[in-house]
């Protein structure tokens, strides 16, 4: 027999124990994405922070996506440096534009070579970030 209280039992109940879940899983995630990041930020050096003002005051999210994020008229940039390695990074910033024809251009930015080390630095910094593969595609 389905009683009153056997539901009222079934609806407590449950209702406990995902409230009960729920505090586990939001425990575990939380605990658990603090190691994907860098440890208590120690790689944050004064060239990375640099790098990341030299990234956001040219714009290179208006073309570019890192880590996933941004526009996609060019390629992902979070793993590039994983990808390419840094003297590539910097010649390639000093190529542009390619003038290739058929090929997506990307500006010239005149960086000096000062900015060019410190935008590898940071880029550096966001390859050695664990996004668990993100994004799936390397190239974005
Ligand atoms: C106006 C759009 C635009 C902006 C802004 C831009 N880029 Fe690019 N970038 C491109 C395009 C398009 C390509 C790919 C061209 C090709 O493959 O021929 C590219 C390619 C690259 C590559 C080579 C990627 C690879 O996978 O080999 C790097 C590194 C790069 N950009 C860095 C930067 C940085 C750093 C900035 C900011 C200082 C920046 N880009 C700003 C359009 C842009």
């Amino acid at each position: 027999m389905f009683t009153k209280s056997a539901a009222r039992n079934i609806f407590f109940g449950g209702g406990v124990f995902f409230f009960l879940l729920f505090l586990a899983l939001t425990f575990d995630s939380t605990r658990d994405l603090s190691k994907r990041d860098h440890h208590e930020q120690q790689n944050l050096t004064p060239e990375v922070v640099r790098g990341k003002h030299v990234w956001e005051v040219n714009n290179c999210i208006g073309c570019h996506t890192l880590l996933g994020e941004g526009a996609y008229f060019a390629p992902e940039l979070g793993n590039v440096y994983k990808r390419r390695g840094g003297e590539f990074i910097k010649a390639w910033i000093m190529g542009q534009p390619t003038g290739a024809p058929g090929r997506r251009q990307m500006p010239q930015f005149n960086l000096s070579a000062q900015e060019l080390d410190d935008l590898t630095a940071f880029l550096k910094w966001t390859s050695e970030i664990d996004t668990q593969n993100w994004p799936p595609n390397i190239e974005g």
